[in-house]
């Protein structure tokens, strides 16, 4: 039996040519297929404007530049995500503020938000984790209230919805990945939705070095960066557009079978709120009490399957303990939980029912 990973891109023959006929065609940055991606986010998001960028980190980086948020400022930040969501605060100089998460869904625990708001914060940054939409009209209400910018997070939810609406339409600015772990990949790519004209404009600039154009003349007028996609990496995000629900149907399905097949009595399995349509990214639990997770990870790849931890308890990482020193046990419980004892199990769209079965049982029987 061949090794199953963790996560596995679907790529195509498809995909392959016309990445091909980009590279041959020998125009590779700035081309058709970056505006024609972007075209399709904004058609897909229902006319919000869409920028193309290198990765997800850079977007939220920008992002953060575009609001003006910077060194004195604070950014409410989930305290259980990828490090990048709170990395991008500190290259603007601001303190991400962590707060603890739900542990039924790992997004942030909205009852906890307002506990964590001063003087001096600026903005929260929910993040759609492993693909399913925070309380979207819970965190509207605070960021109305306090005055906050909202930026979406959805590294791992294209596709994903809040009530039927799509992730990364309600905030100020919203945040994609085309990482390999996620639903549709370049390798490395990102895209920036926003709803206004004026931010779009200084992203556009920004991401090509604060480059200006007046009367055919090229000028610079800000400090920008080179945060551009290739037009090969667009080109492969295209492609696969078209099927992307195809694969969000899939992993649905898929979900469902661990659903039914994994023990609830060892396991803590993800719980979807009625407002969300999950996508499914990770399929991600909690190992119970008793039960040493990196001993089953490390069993578990003797048995060929290829599991991992789901993400970060941030201010637990050395970067963060060095810098803030926070007791993460008792400031974010369930972040240190989902930590400690967070199991992402193999999900991705090359993924068949006979796996599941497999993958299930062989868990089962190692925590039994
Ligand atoms: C929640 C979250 N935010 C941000 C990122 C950063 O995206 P990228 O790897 O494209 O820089 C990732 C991961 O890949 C992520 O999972």
């Amino acid at each position: 039996m061949e090794f199953i990973p963790l996560s596995k891109p679907n790529i195509t023959d498809k995909d392959l040519q016309q990445v091909e006929s980009v590279i041959r065609s020998g125009m590779l940055v700035q081309g058709k297929y970056v505006t024609e991606l972007e075209k399709t986010f904004e058609q897909y998001n229902n006319l919000i404007h869409a920028s193309a960028l290198s990765n997800g980190t850079v977007t939220l980086h920008l992002a953060l530049k575009i609001l003006g948020i910077k060194q004195g400022d604070e950014v409410i930040v989930p305290a259980f995500s990828y490090v990048a969501t709170a990395n991008v605060v500190e290259h603007v100089g601001a303190t991400p503020v962590f707060v603890d998460i739900d542990l039924n869904t790992f997004n942030i625990d909205v009852g906890r938000i307002e506990n964590a708001i001063t003087s001096k914060t600026k903005a929260i940054i929910p993040v759609h984790e492993f693909g399913l939409s925070c309380d979207i009209d819970a965190i509207n209400i605070i960021a109305k209230k306090y005055k906050l910018f909202i930026i979406e997070d959805a590294a791992c939810a294209l596709g994903a919805s809040y009530k039927g609406q799509h992730v990364g339409t309600f905030g100020d600015l919203a945040s994609f990945s085309f990482h390999p772990r996620k639903a549709i990949t370049s390798g490395e790519g990102g895209v920036l939705l926003t709803k206004d004209a004026a931010y779009d404009r200084k992203i556009k600039q920004l991401r090509n070095h604060g480059i200006e154009v007046m009367d055919g003349k090229m000028d610079f007028i800000e400090f920008g960066y080179n945060y551009r996609m290739t037009d090969f990496q667009a080109a492969m995000v295209l492609s696969q557009m078209d099927r992307l629900q195809k694969g969000i149907l899939h992993k649905q399905k898929l979900s469902k079978l661990y659903q039914q097949k994994l023990d609830q009595n060892k396991l803590i399995l993800p719980v979807v709120p009625s407002y969300a349509n999950h996508t499914w990214q990770t399929y991600h639990v909690i190992v119970r009490g008793g039960i040493n997770r990196d001993t089953l990870i490390e069993k578990l790849k003797q048995h060929k399957i290829g599991t991992n931890y789901g993400a970060q308890c941030i201010p637990h990482v050395t970067a963060y303990q060095m810098k803030y020193k926070l007791d993460c046990k008792k400031l974010f419980p369930n972040a240190f939980t989902a930590y400690m004892q967070g199991l992402a199990l193999p999900m991705y769209d090359l993924l068949n029912e006979q796996q599941i079965d497999y993958i299930s049982k062989t868990v089962n029987k190692l925590i039994e």
